[in-house]
């Protein structure tokens, strides 16, 4: 389902989010502004849960920390994977129920696991001998015990890009899997422990299915090796990392993915949990910009745009290809004119998009930069002393503000100056 498509609106044709014209939500909200179509949001998590009939979908809230979209999720029954005391609060304000909270991550401070065993999160997934061993004194504390799933760190190669692999030996998460019987033993000797199973997440925007089929053989291997050894082992979690398309990916369809979810729960007899972020919401969101000028340089022609690398880190950060779509709708026959979009901001990296094909482009015209839902947002920053963009989101013909743009004031608020500088 693609709800950003071109629609006529007096006389012209320009792209619409679902029943909206993005000229109108520049005309209110301004540029630079992320735009969610929540018929999106709601079809994917539908297709995701029909595919997954006998899965737990705990949304990976670091995808789009928006309370809009967290709650589109948790209305349709969704559960949260979170990474912080932050991510905690916003799941909680949202309305997804503790008990399908799972806190995962490499690192929880002993505040957050306070705060997460107050609030009845539903599951930490364990990943070091030492934050077993800090998590159930922080249980022990509060009277309480903490249901765990060990992360397992498998040695699988999701062969997605290098930054966001995290199942291979040298990568700081989880833990060997040769270690994991001996520590599940551990964890069943201490009182402040519950221990619930494994856990494995090997990357992110994988495209084949294949390295999820050898992380997950490597979970089975090791759950009937701990039940051989006597511990009841009841939940294993899959994690997230289902790529979407971008350019010419082709990545597994969420049907392929539901049946070795399936497959797996069936050989072991356990709840699944899963976590996908991206898949759910890297389409439902496009990225309005507004030209500020065309400069040609050279052979090359270039459009300066109001979004920019602190909006968007993507492209700058992975060298993420996300097409940019102008908003008037070219007619058929135009010419086209390779285009560099880039932002405002004082670095070469700060390009969303190299040559691409774009109709002429002058100083006013507007652009959506696809499929930034996911990890778009969530990652941007003030850097340049540029406030943060606005967010809204569709459902139909209604628009809703859902994040107001930050102003210069918002920005300086954080700021104190000592007394002993005058
Ligand atoms: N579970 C865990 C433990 C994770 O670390 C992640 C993502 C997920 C689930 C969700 O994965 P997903 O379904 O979204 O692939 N900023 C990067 C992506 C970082 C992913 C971090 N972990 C990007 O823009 O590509």
């Amino acid at each position: 389902m693609d709800a950003f498509v071109y629609r006529e609106e007096s006389g012209s044709r320009v792209l619409h989010a679902e029943g909206v014209s993005l000229p109108a939500i520049a005309a209110q909200f301004g540029t630079p502004t992320y735009c969610y179509a929540n018929g999106v949001l709601v079809a994917r998590y539908q297709a995701l849960a029909q595919a997954t009939p006998n899965a737990r979908i705990c949304y990976a809230v670091k995808a789009n920390d928006t309370l809009a979209v967290i709650r589109t999720f948790a209305r349709l029954g969704a559960g949260a994977d979170i990474i912080s005391g932050g991510e905690l609060h916003g799941a909680l304000r949202a309305g997804v129920a503790p008990d399908r909270l799972v806190f995962a991550g490499p690192g929880k401070t002993r505040d957050e696991m306070n705060l997460a065993l107050a609030s009845g999160v539903g599951q930490f997934n364990v990943e070091s001998p030492a934050e077993l061993e800090a998590l159930d004194a922080a249980a022990r504390a509060a009277g309480t015990r903490a249901p765990v799933a060990l992360r397992v760190n498998p040695d699988v190669d999701a062969e997605t890009h290098d930054k966001i692999a995290t199942g291979r030996r040298g990568d700081k998460f989880g833990i060997d899997d040769a270690d994991i019987p001996a520590l599940y033993a551990r964890a069943a000797a201490l009182e402040g422990i519950e221990p619930l199973g494994l856990a494995v997440h090997i990357g992110s925007q994988l495209s084949r299915l294949a390295p999820f089929e050898a992380a997950f053989e490597r979970l089975v291997a090791l759950v009937e090796g701990l039940r051989a050894a006597g511990h009841p082992v009841t939940r294993i979690n899959l994690g997230g990392g289902l790529g979407v398309r971008y350019r010419d990916e082709a990545p597994p369809d969420v049907e392929a993915y539901g049946a070795l979810v399936e497959r797996v729960r069936q050989r072991l007899g356990v709840t699944v949990v899963i976590e996908p972020g991206r898949w759910l919401v890297a389409p439902a969101g496009v990225l309005l910009t507004r030209v500020i000028a065309v400069k040609q340089a050279g052979a090359r022609c270039w459009a300066i745009v109001d979004a920019a690398m602190n909006d968007l880190m993507r492209p700058a950060l992975y060298d993420a290809w996300h097409a940019i779509e102008p908003v008037a709708e070219p007619a058929p026959d135009d010419v086209t004119v390779e285009t560099d979009v880039a932002g405002p901001v004082c670095e070469s990296g700060d390009v969303l998009g190299r040559g691409r094909a774009l109709p002429p482009l002058a100083a006013g015209d507007l652009l959506a930069v696809r499929d930034v839902g996911a990890y778009g947002s969530v990652m941007a920053s003030t850097y340049n002393g540029r406030p943060l963009p606005a967010e809204v989101m569709v459902r139909g013909d209604a628009l809703a503000s859902i994040r107001p743009r930050q102003d210069h004031e918002a920005l300086l608020a954080r700021d104190l100056v000592p007394p002993w500088l005058g």
